[in-house]
């Protein structure tokens, strides 16, 4: 939600400033910007994507190595180009860069008002750097000062960073509840909102905590609290590739996450599943290992498909170590009055690991003293942080926005954390858990089998691209993949879908059907089958469109639909990590087919910042 990114030192701002927002525009793409100082400040933003920036700046030669950018997803005021970052004070002198929430600055503005400033846009940060420069003139502070005080006046979330031509050898950033990534090269310091418009120039980073702030010239930096106290920074060494946030020639990041599957799920069993030894290590997790395995009940908090993955957590962890388990939108729980006893454990969930919502829920659980487990996948991220403990995915940087290689990531970190608790509470026995892990081990072969249905998948798409509504259906495990394949195409191609449980379609979604309405119907072989070929039978009386994801060789399915996709055969428990699969790639080739922008849908961000 929102990208930030800003440079000093001696490269050319303009460059690495819209090179990094390239990176970052997956975050947010209403609109971006950027600031430096170029014998004074200079300001362009454009509404729109990056590239309408880059054509707004033109031929205009800019030298200035000194800036700050922005890319920008609207929560105050319509995506425009007045309301795009950075804004700048009223003496236009400094400038901003925002993302965050700033939940008082309706009574700020008032204030600032009543003493003769005016506002160009609808936004919360003009309000901030007015706040600033406010600050800065009745005090005489220097700026990082003024920006200190500023910060002590607001409530909400933020992370920013503030250039000022009055002092233009240096960068003030700071945050709070909003992720902020410093960079450490020889003269030159990067910010970013993540490591990704860093990682070409240096693996040196700090990922601030909340409430820092720092100052940072060529000659250093320095980080404080917003009390003024000097903090030790903890530098760490990043271990990420470039080529894994390019897109290695593929058309879109969705596709290149959806095809890198095979080796994301062996990434995040490599190190963790001894196959030969029969072994399950997950080291992440041990000091609370046993508080798991004796946990009275299990809360999974997450939002999104990171909550799709919590549901197929829901029947593992019931259905594999007897555990009862709750699995709460992040947003739900952090508002109500959760019942958290004595010996319950939360797992929250995220690619992102910045997710407000989440983040805020897991301070509730913990305010409770409950012990929280973290499934996340971005390394460092504020999640991963603030939980007691947890396990990565270890599946590499997710740039489209539509969820997909976490999702599989996520569900075999659970699986394998199930297993785990499962066999040390005896609740499976060692041959079944054996021959579960020997299946987890055979996955991403038998995922690249399903991945040699594209073209199939393809051709899938074309005859039901047009249609305005689906309905995808599942029972049992495959119940959250029905939700997850219901969301994929709703996000990306914009057509209205909805997943339900099987059997509940004849509690209402079944007067929807007619010859218009594709039913996309998860139909593996497992307990429900017999079940799940009477709900066929009942959407083909009424002229549905059947596209059913079946178990390879299944003969009875394929006589009664219209489409079928086979997958591998596989245990129940792990079917979603193969059913999953077909539906991604179907969501992928409608929406591109109807011409929408697959990685960077209308209205989305990748990683949800603010509530
Ligand atoms: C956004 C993303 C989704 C993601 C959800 C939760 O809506 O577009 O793909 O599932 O946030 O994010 P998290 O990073 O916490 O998994």
């Amino acid at each position: 939600m929102c990208g930030i990114v800003a440079y000093i030192g001696t490269k050319n701002a303009l460059k690495v400033l819209i090179k990094g927002l390239r990176r970052l525009e997956y975050r947010g793409y209403d609109s971006s910007g950027i600031a430096l100082i170029e014998e004074g400040l200079r300001v362009f933003k454009k509404q729109g994507k990056v590239k309408d920036l880059v054509r707004e700046i033109g031929d205009i030669k800019l030298r200035g190595t000194i800036g700050i950018g922005h890319t920008r997803w609207a929560t105050h005021g319509i995506p425009n180009d007045v309301n795009s970052h950075p804004h700048v004070s009223k003496n236009s002198k400094i400038s901003i860069v925002h993302n965050g929430i700033i939940e008082n600055y309706q009574a700020i503005k008032t204030d600032l008002e009543l003493r003769g400033y005016t506002f160009k846009s609808d936004t919360d940060t003009e309000v901030v750097v007015c706040l600033i420069e406010d600050i800065q003139k009745n005090s005489q502070l220097q700026i990082g000062d003024a920006v200190r005080v500023a910060l002590s006046k607001i409530e909400g979330a933020y992370a920013l960073v503030v250039l000022s031509e009055d002092q233009p050898d240096r960068l003030i950033a700071a945050r709070k509840g909003s992720p902020m990534v410093l960079g450490i090269g020889e003269g030159e310091y990067f910010i970013a909102s993540d490591a990704s418009p860093i990682i070409e120039y240096t693996d040196k980073v700090i990922y601030l905590n909340d409430e820092e702030i720092t100052v940072i010239t060529r000659e250093g930096y320095e980080i404080r609290n917003l009390q003024d106290v000097p903090q030790l920074p903890y530098i760490q060494q990043l271990d990420l590739e470039l080529e894994a946030i390019e897109k290695a020639g593929y058309d879109h990041f969705m596709l290149k996450e959806i095809f890198e599957q095979p080796q994301s799920i062996a990434d995040a069993m490599r190190g963790r599943l001894a196959i030969d030894a029969h072994k399950l290590v997950l080291g992440g997790i041990q000091k609370h290992a046993e508080q798991l395995v004796e946990a009275k009940k299990i809360v999974i908090i997450a939002c999104g498909t990171s909550w799709h993955a919590g549901l197929v957590a829901e029947y593992l962890f019931e259905d594999l170590c007897r555990i009862p388990v709750e699995v709460e939108y992040a947003s739900e729980f952090r508002y109500r009055n959760p019942v958290i006893e004595k010996g319950d454990m939360i797992i929250a969930i995220s690619q992102s690991g910045e997710t407000a919502d989440t983040l805020a829920a897991i301070e509730l659980a913990k305010s409770k003293g409950t012990i929280i487990l973290g499934v996340v996948n971005s390394v460092g991220s504020s999640i991963s942080r603030i939980t007691h403990e947890g396990a990565y995915l270890h599946t590499g940087p997710e740039i489209g926005v539509a969820s997909t290689k976490a999702f599989t990531g996520q569900l075999t970190v659970l699986i394998m954390i199930a297993l785990r608790v499962a066999i040390r509470k005896q609740t499976i026995s060692l041959p079944a858990y054996q021959d579960l892990l020997k299946a987890l081990h055979q996955i991403p072969n038998k995922i690249k089998r399903v991945l040699e249905k594209n073209d199939q998948i393809k051709e899938i798409s074309a005859s039901i691209k047009e249609v305005p509504n689906a309905l995808y259906l599942g029972r049992g495990y495959n119940f959250p993949v029905a939700l997850e394949g219901a969301l994929k195409l709703k996000e990306i191609s914009y057509i209205h879908a909805e997943g339900y449980p099987a059997a509940e379609m004849k509690h209402g979604p079944i007067a929807l059907v007619d010859e218009n309405m594709p039913v996309i119907i998860i139909a593996t072989r497992d307990n429900s089958y017999d079940k799940i070929v009477s709900n066929i039978q009942e959407i083909k009386a009424r002229k549905g469109i059947v596209i059913a994801v079946v178990t390879e060789g299944d003969l009875l399915i394929s006589k009664m639909a219209d489409f079928i996709i086979e997958v591998p055969d596989t245990p129940e428990c792990l079917m979603p990590l193969l059913s999953v699969i077909p539906l991604q790639l179907l969501s992928y080739h409608i929406a591109l087919l109807r011409g929408c922008n697959v990685d960077q849908p209308r209205n989305l961000a990748k990683s949800v910042t603010v509530e």
